[in-house]
């Protein structure tokens, strides 16, 4: 990406979530934004949006109703050193009392060696009873980011036995296939974990900009949070007749207090209707954002459907719009393209094969 070090980038990556464009797309956007203008995402996921405004010195908010995307995406807001992150962890680790809420049965004692499932559960009950500051912020995403993912041979890179990065296997297939191939979940030393990815992710960040994520429902949004209008809102919708997503994060779920089992019952995710519903939904969530912005702001959106929906992604993302009746007025309506190489949101999605046709969309608040 023109202009970043590599390295500044690198705080996006910190934690995989389920559906997120990449940062070059708010980037695009964001860099036509004047100096102090606020930005919005209502959808924000992991934060990509929030930290495009950061990295170019913007401030901005982040909305979203999943707890595991506002722990991710929180993460991008604060200003921490590795040190500190590093320093917090040992604390956690050499203080106190052993963790009183140590999951068990087969799914564990498989995936995590005892003493790293400790350990784990030590920083867990600690970041539960208190995650105010920005070095336990950080150190919750880079938890998140850690809890699972391929077993790798220096056995320092996951905490886990084998298993995707993206999601985390439901607890019986994960058994049967741990059982199946003998695989035996490592001993992972969780400080050398946590200090090798503060040192990677936290090491050269920008520096902090106004703002802050919250965890809320963006069709009940209450203007007088606010403290300024915004002038960008830059946001990925769920897509539509797509399943909920959020059982497929049920570790990372239960790292944030969540049971330790697949939770079927997250409410609220607009993705989970169909057809009117849907978008009646996304019609509120266009109504309440516009409440909350100045004249003039722009609106972009990238959006997608599966190919065999009745309607393409632009009919239904119009048909919002139109439904918002509020003063969004469409200036452009494009192809987001071919995917390129498992970045894109759309092959988040396509990991059972899925193709989705994706839509870039911009509007502009009418005076
Ligand atoms: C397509 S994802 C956004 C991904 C984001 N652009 C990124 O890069 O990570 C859509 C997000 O909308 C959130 N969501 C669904 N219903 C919501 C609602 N009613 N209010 C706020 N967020 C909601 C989901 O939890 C999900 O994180």
């Amino acid at each position: 990406m023109a202009g970043f070090p590599a390295e500044m980038l690198r705080l996006n990556g910190i934690c995989p979530y389920f559906s997120m464009f990449p940062l070059d797309f708010p980037l695009a956007h964001l860099s036509q934004a004047g100096p102090g203008e606020w930005v919005l995402d209502p959808f924000c996921g992991r934060g990509t949006t929030n930290y495009a405004a950061r990295l170019l010195g913007l401030p901005s908010v982040g909305v979203d109703r999943c707890r595991v995307a506002v722990a991710i995406a929180a993460a991008k807001m604060v200003q921490v050193t590795p040190e500190e992150v590093t320093a917090l962890c040992a604390r956690i680790l050499q203080g106190g009392a052993d963790p009183v809420d140590v999951p068990t049965g087969p799914f564990w004692d498989l995936c995590y060696h005892p003493d790293t499932l400790a350990e784990m559960c030590k920083v867990r009950e600690a970041l539960l009873r208190e995650c105010v500051t920005a070095p336990q912020i950080a150190l919750r995403a880079i938890m998140l980011g850690a809890l699972h993912g391929p077993l790798q041979k220096n056995g320092a890179g996951y905490l886990s036995n084998q298993m995707p990065r993206t999601y985390a296997t439901k607890p019986n297939s994960a058994i049967n296939f741990w059982l199946k191939r003998g695989l035996k979940p490592p001993r992972v030393s969780l400080l050398e974990v946590v200090s090798r990815r503060a040192h990677r992710f936290f090491a050269t960040i920008p520096p902090r900009t106004p703002g802050w994520i919250m965890e809320d429902d963006s069709r009940r949004l209450d203007e007088h949070v606010f403290p300024e209008r915004f002038r960008w809102v830059v946001t990925s919708p769920p897509y539509m007749q797509m399943r909920n997503y959020v059982p497929d994060q049920w570790l990372r779920n239960w790292f944030l207090g969540g049971p330790p089992n697949v939770d079927y019952s997250y409410e609220g995710q607009i993705g989970q209707l169909r057809g009117d519903a849907f978008a009646a939904a996304l019609a509120e969530v266009w109504r309440a954002v516009s409440r909350l912005c100045a004249p003039g702001a722009r609106l972009v959106v990238r959006f997608g459907c599966i190919p065999s929906a009745r309607y393409s992604g632009a009919e239904v993302l119009m048909r919002t719009l139109a439904l918002a009746d509020c003063g969004w007025a469409i200036r452009e309506v494009r192809s987001a393209g071919p995917s390129t190489r498992g970045k894109r949101q759309a092959e988040q999605f396509g990991r059972a094969g899925t193709a989705v046709e994706e839509i870039d969309l911009v509007a502009q608040l009418e005076a």
